[in-house]
């Protein structure tokens, strides 16, 4: 855990206010970065207006010159956080409905402190607001990584009227951006295929990106975006690019509305969509973290910015080793006993694996999870299953000096359960309506206290019996039929807020109870792939699908936003559970090898050469491992673009790198592929330790390297070049 990020997201979670030190000249506020400069201003009646979010401004008093970017008579465009009122005529980051019925706010500048962390790449801003008229502020967290590029922000609004207020709309953040065009790029998809690349040209009016599904949220869209500024191409290597990604595990809303002065505004946050917020008097909330980057050298350049700042920040335990390991789920499905596990543990130990991760269908007793039908909630071991135990399992892998993990989904419970049977009232249900089953299951009561600590009892109680190395914490539905037992009429609609605050609360006591355990979160695969999350865990399941060709395209996608080491990946049987393709091992390993490595299939089923090329792969990955998943990525060529793709990772030291290249299905007449490369050292020469040949960095960088052409579908190519003395 980078020991930095607690105080970051205590103040975040709790709501606390980390006050800075002496208060700065008020009329300009610069937040830098090396790299980039988010510039604001207080106007003599008060108002805060942003100006600048790029390039690093040293002296940015001449750009605060031009108060905004339109006459006044047409509405205020540039707030710092817009609200619902005055002059703004725009969607509003925050809107209020007061005490009193009154429905505007007018914020205006109190003061603003800025300090630097005990970390000393980080410097946090607060600018305090209040309202011109009612007992309401609002203060505005600006959290500025120096050596990453990277500003986060978030607000905390606080009630200090007679009554309760209601908050309709509480966005994280409201960024108002000049440029001639804006070219939008977001992943889509749907489980199976998520993160898919989109590119849209931004015209006059609203886009927005959203979430409705609360709980398993990224599917259909991700909290994350570019934006390409004065070009109407998408391109990986030059431009201005800014981008964002929101640390939020529920319903989410991207808005992008570009006006009548082609001024864009980006909102933000947490989706007001259905999720009014009564906040009583005295009482404060406090919005998710919004992460922005901006870069000068196109998208690549910011996807590396949002990479840095997740190793050294946003995830936890983002610089640790991930271990090579076998899934028992692809391989034995809910259908195994001791000795099935115990020689699944031989054959990875076998094969240099590091670890054993049991999947799903171990728990149960009265109501056995042999299939998906019951159990959840009941987080004993299945006796029938596995008369010894759990830890019987976990210490036969730990003799084979292998680590061990197990498969939880606690967020969940099966009608058929004990835990159901003595708690029927703890799902989410509308008491008279009939019950809407996913997977034959339903959600748990998250923001009840109760549900909460049975969780964290159970779960830890499991963990502790069987010393495990690893969790793998899955979610397989989407929530929907609102209603908490737990919430009286006014606060119904805050469930979903307070479901993710009540996830949010169990991760913390979990992964404080054990802090040396690596938790991977899941959600169906790709369904839950957020900064919220990566706080606590540091990789996620990118998808269920494990077809290596779909892989190439999910996680080409995923890559815009989140770093290789948090994206699990692993190499399944052929034909593909999920497609019916095949393609061959070593393509299947080296897109493995973009992600957290691992297998997910029986390996008893593999002839003696397969098993020997498996061998062989693994001590490659390991060694290779610090590299593949800590190194600079870059993306080379989009599989959305054409057949093929095509990225790399350097290391820091511009030393070593290690290319792949995959072909899709076969062509006739194809032709070798000039592959140039990115972020080697033009001045230094690289040979592939495959073929020995050597290769000037320049000639690689400018002219490329050569990909032979391949025969057959799916054909992967990999080089791994180390600079010669
Ligand atoms: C989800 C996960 C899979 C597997 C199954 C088990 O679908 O994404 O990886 O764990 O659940 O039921």
């Amino acid at each position: 855990m980078n020991k930095t990020l607690k105080p970051l997201f205590a103040c975040l979670f709790s709501g606390l206010i980390c006050t800075g030190a002496a208060a700065a000249e008020p009329q300009v506020i610069n937040i830098k970065t090396d790299g980039s400069s988010m510039v604001m201003s207080v106007t003599s009646d008060g108002e805060v207006l942003f100006h600048h979010f790029g390039g690093r401004i040293d002296d940015a008093t001449p750009v605060t010159g031009i108060k905004s970017y339109r006459r006044t008579d047409h509405g205020t465009d540039n707030l710092a956080y817009s609200t619902m009122g005055g002059r703004n005529f725009r969607e509003p980051a925050l809107r209020v409905t007061h005490a009193d019925g009154d429905m505007n706010t007018e914020l205006r500048y109190v003061s603003h402190t800025t300090r630097t962390l005990a970390d000393t790449n980080v410097t946090r801003t607060v600018i305090k607001l209040t309202d011109t008229n009612q007992a309401l502020d609002v203060e505005l967290f600006y959290t500025a990584y120096a050596e990453e590029n990277v500003i986060t922000t978030h607000a905390v609004i606080r009630n200090r009227e007679k009554g309760s207020i209601v908050l309709h709309s509480f966005y994280s953040s409201s960024l108002p951006v000049k440029a001639r065009s804006y070219l939008l790029t977001h992943l889509y998809g749907a489980w199976a295929r998520e993160s898919q690349v989109d590119h849209t040209l931004l015209t006059h009016g609203s886009k927005s990106i959203e979430s409705r599904k609360q709980v398993r949220t990224t599917h259909t869209e991700n909290p994350a975006f570019m934006i390409t500024l004065d070009s109407e191409s998408f391109d990986e290597n030059y431009g201005e690019v800014i981008a964002g990604a929101l640390a939020w595990s529920g319903n989410f809303r991207l808005n992008f509305e570009v006006d009548e002065f082609n001024v864009l505004n980006i909102l933000a946050g947490a989706n007001p969509y259905a999720s009014d917020y009564t906040l009583g008097a005295g009482e404060s909330f406090t919005t998710p973290e919004m992460i922005y980057t901006y870069s000068s050298e196109g998208a690549g350049g910011a996807s590396r910015h949002l990479h840095d700042w997740a190793r050294n920040y946003g995830v936890w335990h983002g610089h640790t080793y991930a271990p090579t390991l076998l899934n028992s789920w692809e391989g034995a499905y809910f259908t195994f006993d001791a000795k099935t596990l115990t020689e699944m543990i031989d054959d990875a130990a076998d094969m240099g694996l590091e670890m054993f991760v049991l999947d799903d269908g171990w728990f149960g007793n009265k109501y056995p999870r042999n299939d998906s039908n019951a159990g959840l909630g009941d987080w004993q071991v299945n006796a029938k299953k596995l008369p010894e135990g759990i830890d019987y399992i976990a210490s036969y892998a730990h003799q084979k000096g292998m680590k061990f993990g197990i498969w939880f989904e606690p967020e969940m419970i099966s009608p058929d359960s004990d835990l159901y049977r003595a708690h029927p009232d703890w799902c989410i249900h509308i008491p008279g309506r009939m019950q809407v089953e996913s997977r034959h299951q339903l959600v748990l009561d998250l923001s009840r206290k109760e549900v909460r600590e049975y969780i964290i009892d159970a779960v830890s109680a499991a963990m502790e019996r069987g010393n495990v190395d690893y969790v793998k914490w899955d979610m397989n539905r989407n929530m929907n039929m609102l209603h908490s037992d737990g919430l009286d009429s006014a606060h119904q609609k805050e469930l979903n807020h307070r479901y993710i605050l009540g996830l949010y609360e169990i991760l913390e006591a979990v992964t404080s109870r054990f802090p040396d355990v690596l938790f991977e979160s899941c959600a169906g695969g790709g369904g839950r792939f957020d900064f919220g999350m990566m706080h606590y865990m540091p990789q996620a399941w990118c998808s269920d699908d494990t077809d290596a060709f779909m892989r190439c395209r999910i996680q080409y996608g995923t890559s815009m936003v989140f770093p290789v080491s948090t994206m699990g990946a692993h190499v399944s049987a052929v034909p593909n559970h999920q497609m019916g393709r095949s393609t061959p091992l070593a393509t299947r390993a080296a897109v493995a090898m973009g992600g957290t490595y691992g297998y997910e299939l029986d390996l008893t089923r593999l002839p003696k050469e397969e098993l020997d090329e498996i061998r062989r792969l693994n001590e490659k990955v390991k060694a290779l491992q610090p590299l593949l998943l800590y190194g600079e990525f870059y993306r080379l060529c989009s599989p959305f673009e054409g057949n093929k793709t095509a990225f790399m990772s350097v290391s820091e030291d511009r030393r070593e790198a290690v290319v792949t290249h995959v072909y899709g299905p076969a062509e006739p007449n194809r032709q070798p592929v000039l592959l140039p490369l990115r972020g080697l050292d033009a001045e230094k020469e690289y040979r592939d330790v495959e073929s020995g040949r050597v290769y000037g960095g320049d000639e690689l960088m400018t002219h490329g390297l050569t990909i032979p052409r391949a025969w057959g579908d799916y054909m992967a190519t990999q080089f791994h070049l180390v600079a010669v003395d």
